[in-house]
């Protein structure tokens, strides 16, 4: 039995210490180093994820090879069921890549990827779950409908114990629920330890890369939204989704914020139901259909780009008389910063009198967005609400307003111009210049080009 050793590790990046330090000098934290006890067992007794000797795929012994004399194809990716989350990972998931999908308690993590799991019906998977029992994981399948009987369930904890039921089950695919809790023999600390989880992750990693089996993580949020363990783990994945939404509102967000495969702009939007997490692969539809037969001041219809996907989203203002001294100015869903240059710029050039107003602005449905596209849109719901004018409903906006009250052009408007035309609107306003080379009869939606904020006023108006 070897000796017993401690070691002092930072929580917030994972570097390590002989001795306990007040201030870690790799991430200059405060009081953030934790004794642990690390142990090394005999490796013949336990290890890590080693191969089996037979295996054809781990014959490969690594050698430099010109760039030109690589295939393509050797990416191929798995493509599941699941069009978003597809999307989400640039095409499907890649073998032999670790995922981490992390997200706050209860906002459908466990459902997301068991419904994966389930859906992957050529596959053998393997879900590991160390939260909960067999029958509740079986409740949730049940939930979740049609049951693919390639799916096994493991609830177990120890990476070793795992290891040896993989050896066995040679799956294709591996869900592990969650990286939190497992634990390695190698290393003597809690399970959830930043030491445990940077073991765990490097056992899982080695599993992945040697043998191409994709693994995805699921893990913990902490309060201030970060993934819980060290910053290392996300170093360590491939792949880092985040899965967001409001657990008050049905509607679920599935955001990359790093991605080796593939961009990290993309989105997939799904809806919390009784059976699961349905998919919305429309979502202006339901960022539009919360709009009432009658038309509203202060409202105006924004087409945005998300990643490569359109969306038509309802931008909110309310204007109203200042109350106290300094007026207020608040965003929910788009930069504030923004918006105060764009009042700034409706005041100085368009002659509007908004130093004595408050001003509201929202964007519907709970999205982030900071496409300049929609600065159009936000000044025309601003002047709207101002005005106390409605604008009329099969109208909708697409330009970048400049500080001189020009009108720019936008990225790929023939997107937008697509998007709006399927979701039956009319007309759109846009930047002249985006408006040159372009094809308008394509289009069955009137295209309104314009130089200045102020033509579009008064053509709104
Ligand atoms: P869960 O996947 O357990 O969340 P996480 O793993 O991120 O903690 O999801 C929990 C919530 O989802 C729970 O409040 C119940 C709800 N839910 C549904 O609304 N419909 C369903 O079909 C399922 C399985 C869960
Ligand atoms: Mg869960």
């Amino acid at each position: 039995m070897a000796k017993i050793k401690t070691l002092y590790f930072c929580q917030n990046c994972g570097a390590q210490s002989v001795k306990w330090i007040g201030r870690c000098p790799s991430c200059g934290e405060w009081n953030t180093y934790v004794e642990e006890v690390v142990q090394k067992e005999d490796t013949k007794v336990a290890g890590s994820w080693k191969p089996p000797t037979a295996a054809p795929t781990l014959s490969k012994v690594a050698k430099p090879r010109p760039v030109s004399e690589i295939h393509y194809e050797e990416e191929a990716r798995i493509a599941t069921q699941d069009g978003e989350l597809n999307r989400v990972l640039g095409g499907g998931i890649v073998p032999g890549s670790l995922v981490l999908i992390g997200g706050e308690p209860g906002i459908g993590k466990s459902t997301l990827m068991l419904q994966i799991a389930m859906s992957l019906r050529r596959l053998k998977v393997l879900y590991v779950s160390g939260e909960e029992s067999e029958q509740q994981i079986k409740m949730r399948a049940e939930r979740l409908g049609d049951q693919h009987p390639g799916c096994y369930i493991l609830t177990e904890t120890n990476t070793q114990n795992i290891f040896k039921q993989i050896d066995q089950l040679q799956p294709n695919i591996l869900i592990i629920d969650s990286i939190q809790t497992l634990h390695s023999g190698l290393v003597e600390s809690g399970a959830g330890s930043v030491s445990q989880v940077r073991e765990c992750t490097a056992e899982l990693l080695k599993y992945a890369k040697e043998t191409g089996v994709p693994v995805m993580l699921i893990g913990h949020i902490t309060k201030d939204g970060s993934i819980a363990g060290p910053k290392i783990l996300e170093h360590m994945v491939d792949t880092v989704l985040q899965f967001e939404g409001d657990r008050h509102l049905s509607y679920r967000i599935l955001r990359t914020t790093k991605n080796r495969f593939g961009s990290t702009s993309e989105l997939g939007i799904y809806e919390m139901q009784g059976a699961g997490l349905r998919q919305v692969s429309n979502p202006s539809e339901i960022l539009l259909s919360q709009r009432h037969g009658e038309e509203l001041s202060g409202m105006a219809i924004g087409a945005t780009l998300e990643g490569n996907r359109p969306l038509l989203v309802e931008v909110q203002a309310l204007v109203t008389p200042a109350t106290y001294g300094t007026p207020q100015r608040s965003a929910t869903g788009f930069d504030s910063k923004r918006l105060q240059m764009l009042l700034a710029v409706l005041e100085k050039r368009s002659g509007l009198r908004l130093g004595q107003h408050d001003v509201f602005l929202n964007i519907a449905g709970g999205l982030r967005l900071d496409d300049p596209a929609l600065d159009l849109a936000v000044c025309a719901a601003v002047v709207s609400s101002l005005n106390d004018i409605p604008i009329r409903g099969e109208v909708c906006l697409a330009a970048e307003v400049g500080l001189s009250g020009e009108i720019r052009a936008v990225s790929r408007l023939d997107q937008r111009l697509g998007e709006a035309e399927k979701l039956g609107f009319a007309e759109m306003y846009i930047s002249q210049f985006n408006a040159r080379g372009l094809d308008l009869a394509r289009y069955g939606i009137r295209v309104q080009p314009a130089g200045r904020l102020d033509e579009v006023l008064s053509g709104l108006f």
